[in-house]
């Protein structure tokens, strides 16, 4: 059987760092906002290449967080593309503001620039993107639209981690970019995890109170804020793993490359360009019989994923919130089949998925 994702094999490498670090923090007594936390916010900050890493809870709470420390006035329409996964429309609401959907371009899975313009009211603020399954969005193009708009600009990088245009990394594009570090994602915690990274002073400032009760100073409350705190013992472990991060892209992109030469032409595959640096969080094919060659690969032993099967404007807890027809989501909703790509495969492995997938008829 070869498994979508295997984490205990994707972490095998790390093991006895990743136990070491967490008996250091177990022994040192301090368990939350720490040296930990403060060490990986300046790796990870300077990693990504921003002035500011603020450690959170997790993905959702990094959305949330940075769109409501933009303070932008209730209501207002943020644009989000109508494929993306459920969360980060859910931080659009629950950050107190409106999800406006724009259609993804089918090439990418991600937003569409082009359609972008026909989505603008008098009400748009911001523009919320998603670099999804590890590649980046046309951020030349979305850029210029929010200038020419003044609209903020917020990054979903929950599956982007180490993803560039023109060799620029996302996160850095915008306001503030939002990872996450669920375990499955390129960088993953061994539990929930995520963080905040922004050049913006007042952002930063303002989210470091965010996360902490709305408080920087012991007991003395600045702003409503929440408890999403990353945990030390979080932080210890991503710092090992964070070490390794490129080299664990660059094997991704090895496995990707098998998939890319050995492929049957019934598959569309993930768009490639020059200037894209993609980091594979997913190895997202589209093809017509979807759910027969998802059947039939699980008769032969290889076990794959849909991201994803509903789309959010089908959710049942978006009606009555998500109006109109998305024809493009309903379609890549439909077609899309996500093949095993982790830090546990090897070369073998991928190479026998895609013989197997050659023998599809
Ligand atoms: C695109 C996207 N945004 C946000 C999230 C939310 O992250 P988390 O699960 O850490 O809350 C995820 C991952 O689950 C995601 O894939």
């Amino acid at each position: 059987m070869i498994e979508y994702e295997s984490l205990a094999n994707s972490n095998q490498q790390f093991m006895h760092e990743l136990e070491a670090a967490a008996t250091n923090v177990i022994r040192s007594g301090w368990y939350v906002l720490g040296h930990e936390v403060t060490e990986f916010e300046k790796e990870f900050a300077m990693w990504v290449g921003s002035r500011h890493c603020i450690g959170v809870a997790n993905g959702l709470d990094a959305l949330i967080l940075s769109l409501e420390a933009l303070m932008l006035p209730k209501n207002s329409e943020i644009l989000v593309a109508s494929n993306t996964y459920i969360a980060t429309i859910l931080a659009i609401i629950r950050a107190g503001y409106k999800p406006v959907l724009v259609e993804p371009d089918p090439e990418t899975f991600n937003i569409d620039p082009l359609r972008i313009k026909s989505a603008l009211t008098t009400a748009t603020r911001a523009i919320c993107v998603t670099h999804l399954f590890g590649k980046a969005c046309r951020m030349d193009e979305i850029c210029a639209i929010a200038n020419e708009y003044d609209l903020k600009l917020i990054e979903d990088c929950a599956q982007s981690h180490g993803a560039k245009l023109a060799n620029r990394m996302t996160g850095t594009f915008g306001d503030a970019g939002c990872f996450s570090f669920y375990p499955t994602k390129n960088l993953g915690a061994i539990g929930d995890g995520g963080a905040v990274v922004t050049d913006n002073d007042e952002i930063a400032d303002h989210l470091r109170h965010l996360r902490n009760y709305g408080s920087k100073q012991k007991y003395v409350n600045k702003y409503i804020g929440l408890n999403s705190r990353l945990d030390e013992i979080q932080a210890a472990l991503l710092r090992v793993k964070l070490k390794q991060l490129d080299a664990m892209t660059e094997h991704k992109r090895s496995l990707a490359e098998v998939y890319f030469k050995n492929l049957p032409d019934c598959l569309s595959l993930p768009r490639q360009k020059e200037d894209e640096y993609d980091v594979f969080h997913i190895f997202g094919v589209r093809v017509e019989e979807r759910d027969r060659l998802k059947s039939w690969l699980l008769e032969q032993g290889v076990k794959t994923e849909i991201h994803y099967p509903i789309p959010p404007h089908k959710q049942e807890a978006m009606q009555g919130i998500l109006h109109g027809e998305y024809p493009i989501a309903d379609k890549l909703h439909a077609t899309e089949l996500s093949l095993p790509i982790s830090a546990g495969h090897t070369v073998k492995d991928i190479e026998l998925v895609a013989d197997i997938i050659q023998q599809f008829k």
